[in-house]
């Protein structure tokens, strides 16, 4: 069963994501960063609090959840190596494990790179994708190497279903299209997507969910194997060979100085 998935804006950029079975009134939220935010959008929807899953431990992520354990004590899942470093955290959890909560069924994705206790759940045709998966980029290298991203999107995210819907942690698509620009100046599908992501963001609306097929399509990270890219990359970085897992280093370290 697909989820309804609700966006909650919180802080500058990032997004909380309060998840139900379609007609039921218990949530399951993915990264309260502000917990009075999320508490009071749980309240004007008329939702119970079933359980919060977090993807990493970064604060922006998880500073929101003592206050809703305050409020209801739920449950808190995260990676089995994070349980010491997200708040209230209780319940570990394995790479490919199964949970079901609140009627839906999710199934972790371990995915280090951005951190090494990343996981993504997916849950139905949605994508929880944290601060690893952005729509035009990926995460930020903390504590992984790009071989270990590399690896994650690859072999964990890419060969999830093309119409998977990809929920973001944070509104950084237009900057990250702008970037992938840089690389595929010839990427028709991807100026289109840079347009309405423009578009969406000046009425001030989410550019998520994106498609997991737009991402094959527009996001430079998750297309180093395609000749043009690896072609491109190589003009901007001579160093850069054909190996994908190079083409991804190079692109990483442009975009980190984009
Ligand atoms: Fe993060």
């Amino acid at each position: 069963m697909n989820p309804a998935v609700e966006v909650v804006p919180v802080f500058e950029d990032n997004y909380s994501f309060v998840l139900t079975l379609p007609g039921q009134d218990r949530a399951i939220v993915v990264d309260p960063g502000d917990g009075e935010k999320v508490w009071c959008f749980l309240e004007e929807k008329g939702y119970g609090l079933e359980a919060i899953l977090a993807t990493h431990h970064h604060f922006d992520h998880v500073a929101g959840i003592e206050f809703l354990c305050d409020k209801m004590p739920v449950d808190v899942y995260c990676f089995k190596g994070d349980l010491d470093r997200v708040p209230r955290a209780g319940r570990g959890l394995e790479d490919a494990e199964e949970i079901e909560r609140g009627g839906l069924r999710f199934r972790t994705l371990h995915v280090p790179g951005h951190t090494s206790g990343h996981v993504v759940y997916v849950c139905g045709d949605a994508l929880l994708a944290g601060d690893t998966l952005f729509l035009g980029g990926c995460g930020r290298l903390f504590e992984g190497s790009p071989e270990q991203m590399f690896h994650s999107l690859y072999d964990k995210i890419l060969p999830l279903p093309e119409e998977t819907r990809i929920f973001a942690a944070h509104e950084y698509t237009v900057h990250n299209r702008s970037f992938c620009l840089s690389i595929e100046s010839e990427n028709a599908a991807l100026r289109e997507q840079f347009n309405e992501s423009k578009a969406l963001c000046k009425k001030n609306l989410p550019t998520v969910p994106g498609s997991l097929k737009t991402e094959k399509e527009t996001n430079t990270f998750l297309r180093c194997r395609e000749p043009a890219v690896v072609q491109a990359v190589q003009a901007k970085a001579p160093d850069t060979s054909d190996d994908p897992v190079s083409v991804f280093t190079a692109v990483r370290a442009m975009r980190d100085g984009y």
